[in-house]
């Protein structure tokens, strides 16, 4: 590890995955000589503590980086659009948590569990991308069962917490609770339907195709990480009425011979998981055992017998940490040891 420090910004530090991200560069003692918090001029005059230090959070602007090694972005797709290009050229390599650069075939899409050799990449466009939270916890497991068994179909089923939507979806839970146990009015002003008590089959905005564009994400980051787009995936990601922690339901159809009892162990060495498999102890992965943790926890590893070779699991991580805030350090960890 190189002795250098480096000077980081955070664009959207006052968002949840932002202030988090502020705490897992504390928490994981990342080399950082300077913190700048950006954010929009609304949260001009607000302070946030990072090392027991109250730092000024300033307004974004196209001038925000100059003289800044390393910027964490969580401040909307439109605004990585449109600021991570100046932030690039002046020098400072971004590591953005938006869907806004996923995509693009200069860009590499990173969890370093997984492909953090692709990091490299960063010297197309100076950006390298963070994926989606529900993709992120997903393409871990994967990846031992692709090495070993070629993963031929994915089909999975997402139980998401409202903190993936944002502080204001938080408060929206929050105050329906409140309001439906007390028999007040209350109002849905985030989600186009009530989410206390009730699940929506509806993440992020429809597509010609019928799917959400949060399930296409699964679909295209999943074969772009995993560097196999023969690998089909088909995805309904629902949102819950959980405050932090995505479950998920995946079921791997795999090409070679596959079973429960192998893949347990496999992913018990596999870095980043950690399995919770004693259904006879009622012990399985909880979103809310998730939540405050790094690892992404898989459970209900069973055959499935209706394929050939099939399995199904349970998957469940903190979208916060792991799915945004962990892995994008992760990502700048990486990048300041091998290549700044
Ligand atoms: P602000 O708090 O000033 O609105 P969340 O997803 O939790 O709602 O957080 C979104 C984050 O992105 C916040 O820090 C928010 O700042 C920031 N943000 C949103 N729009 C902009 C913008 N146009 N310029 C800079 N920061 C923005």
């Amino acid at each position: 590890m190189s002795s250098r420090k480096f000077n980081v910004a955070v664009a959207g530090a006052t968002g949840v995955v932002g202030n988090q991200m502020i705490a897992c560069l504390e928490e994981r003692n990342f080399p950082v000589k300077s913190l700048k918090l950006l954010a929009s001029s609304r949260s001009l005059g607000q302070k946030l503590k990072f090392r027991g230090e109250s730092i000024d959070v300033e307004e974004l602007t196209e001038r925000s980086f100059k003289d800044m090694d390393i910027a964490l972005f969580s401040a909307g797709g439109g605004t990585s659009e449109k600021f991570a290009p100046f932030a690039a050229q002046d020098g400072c390599v971004v590591v953005d948590n938006s869907s806004a650069w996923r995509m693009d075939p200069e860009v590499p899409l990173v969890v370093p569990e997984v492909n953090a050799h692709a990091i490299e990449q960063y010297k197309n466009k100076g950006i390298i991308a963070n994926p989606n939270c529900s993709t992120i916890q997903m393409v871990v497991p994967l990846y031992p069962l692709h090495k070993k068994y070629k993963i031929k179909r994915v089909v999975v089923s997402t139980y998401q917490s409202v903190s993936g939507t944002g502080k204001e979806a938080i408060d929206e839970l929050d105050s329906q609770i409140r309001g439906i146990l007390n028999f007040k009015e209350f109002q849905s002003k985030v989600y186009p339907h009530t989410i206390a008590f009730n699940c929506l089959p509806h993440i992020d905005v429809f597509l010609d195709n019928g799917y959400t564009k949060e399930e296409m994400k699964m679909v295209y980051e999943t074969r772009k990480i995993l560097e196999d787009d023969s690998i089909g995936v088909t995805s309904t990601t629902v949102r819950v009425p959980v405050f932090y922690g995505h479950s998920e339901s995946i079921n791997v159809e795999t090409e070679k011979k596959i079973s429960a009892a192998e893949v347990k162990s496999l992913l018990e060495k596999m870095p980043g998981v950690q399995v919770v498999d004693d259904p006879k102890n009622n012990l399985y992965p909880l979103a809310i055992e998730a939540a405050g943790n790094d690892q992404i926890f898989v459970g209900r590893l069973r055959d499935d017998d209706s394929i050939p070779n099939g399995i199904n699991m349970w998957v469940v991580a903190d979208n916060i940490r792991k799915g945004a805030s962990t892995n994008a350090v992760q990502i700048a960890e990486v990048l300041a040891n091998e290549y700044l």
